[in-house]
């Protein structure tokens, strides 16, 4: 770090919505946000999911524009920037591959180094930069991508401790609320919904129930919501019934996770987080559990530049150029 503050601009385009943030990283190693703008793009709704190549089109359209209200929004101008963070992966990665060439021609051209970001790393520090907390924790990301139980017992390491076997969290509220015709995303229009719904007129059986380990299921719960669907049942109890199902098994293996690797702490991120029972029931636990502030939740570019500016801190060397976007890239390292 060569003087302070540093700015540090972190770009993700590693789905549907189009994210740059700016963060502000003091001689004392404190990180704040001060720019975090998204364009999430509306063209998917028609189809009830994301059409990559759709995706990445408008990335390509959109991120001068977004980067021009980032910097706008921290009151900075592109010359102020001293590092630059963009999402490799995992994601599509036509998408990925517009935020990342943007990003390594930004930092080029300012002569500044440049970070690739891991997505799940960029979550994860979403959360735990809000209180500027340190490992050890446990890490919980759940989105429409991913339900990934990691161990931190340091920073920069994680210990894969559980993941979904089948889909992900958010893809469950999605489908379930497509099935029930709640609209998309389906993650806020099944909370939505769940408030006028009955929790109990649908019986959902805990998936997993009685295992050891720490894995995740949501397929069990998708096939029982179709069945009741299909019985007839309402959208608004089907919503709330499936809601507490989901958070109750969220928030029973996390926990059970933190008892058996000690931990006090847990942070709580990805697009699901942003959901009030699932944070109500998290904050009824004995745990120390931290969300992501808001607009930070769901996928965005300040949790990038966090991301970006844990690297700096960490002395972490930067990227070469030529690193390439991927697919598919496991964050556990241990
Ligand atoms: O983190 P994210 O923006 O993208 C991925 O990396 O996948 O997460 C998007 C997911 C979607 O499945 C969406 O339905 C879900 O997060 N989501 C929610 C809520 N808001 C977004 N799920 C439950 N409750 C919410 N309030
Ligand atoms: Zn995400």
């Amino acid at each position: 770090m060569t003087q302070a503050p540093l700015y540090i601009l972190g770009i993700d385009t590693s789905c549907d919505d189009t994210g740059v943030g700016i963060v502000e990283l003091s001689a004392s190693g404190s990180v704040q946000v001060r720019a975090n703008r998204i364009w999430t793009q509306a063209v998917h709704a028609q189809y009830g999911g994301v059409m990559p190549e759709l995706a990445s089109r408008e990335h390509v359209e959109r991120i001068d524009g977004v980067m021009a209200d980032a910097l706008a929004e921290a009151g900075l101008k592109v010359s102020d920037i001293g590092a630059v963070a963009a999402t490799s992966g995992p994601g599509l990665v036509g998408a990925l591959l517009v935020g990342l060439m943007y990003g390594k021609g930004l930092a080029q051209a300012l002569d500044v180094p440049f970070f690739a970001a891991h997505h799940l790393e960029g979550h994860i520090f979403a959360a735990a930069s809000e209180d500027n907390l340190q490992a050890p924790y446990l890490a919980l990301v759940v989105s429409g991508g991913h339900t990934h139980l990691f161990d931190v017992p340091e920073e920069g390491k994680y210990i894969l401790v559980g993941a979904t076997r089948d889909d992900a969290a958010g893809e469950a509220f999605d489908k379930i609320a497509r099935l029930a015709g709640l609209g998309y995303p389906g993650g806020p229009a099944i909370a939505e919904a769940a408030l006028r719904g009955n929790p109990d007129a649908v019986p959902f059986k805990e998936p997993l129930q009685g295992q050891k380990a720490f894995e995740f299921s949501f397929s069990g719960l998708k096939t029982a919501a179709l069945l009741a669907h299909k019985a007839g049942a309402k959208p608004e109890d089907l919503a709330a019934s499936f809601q507490r199902a989901a958070v109750h098994v969220l928030v029973k293996t996390t926990r059970r996770a933190a008892e058996a690797y000690g931990r006090q702490t847990v942070v709580v991120s990805g697009g699901v987080a942003a959901n009030t029972a699932l944070r109500e029931a998290f904050n009824q636990t004995d745990l120390h559990v931290v969300f992501p502030g808001k607009g930070l939740n769901t996928d965005n570019g300040a949790m990038i530049a966090l991301a970006g500016a844990a690297a700096l801190r960490a002395g972490r060397a930067p990227s070469p150029l030529a690193a390439g976007a991927t697919a598919y890239a496991p964050l556990a390292n241990g």
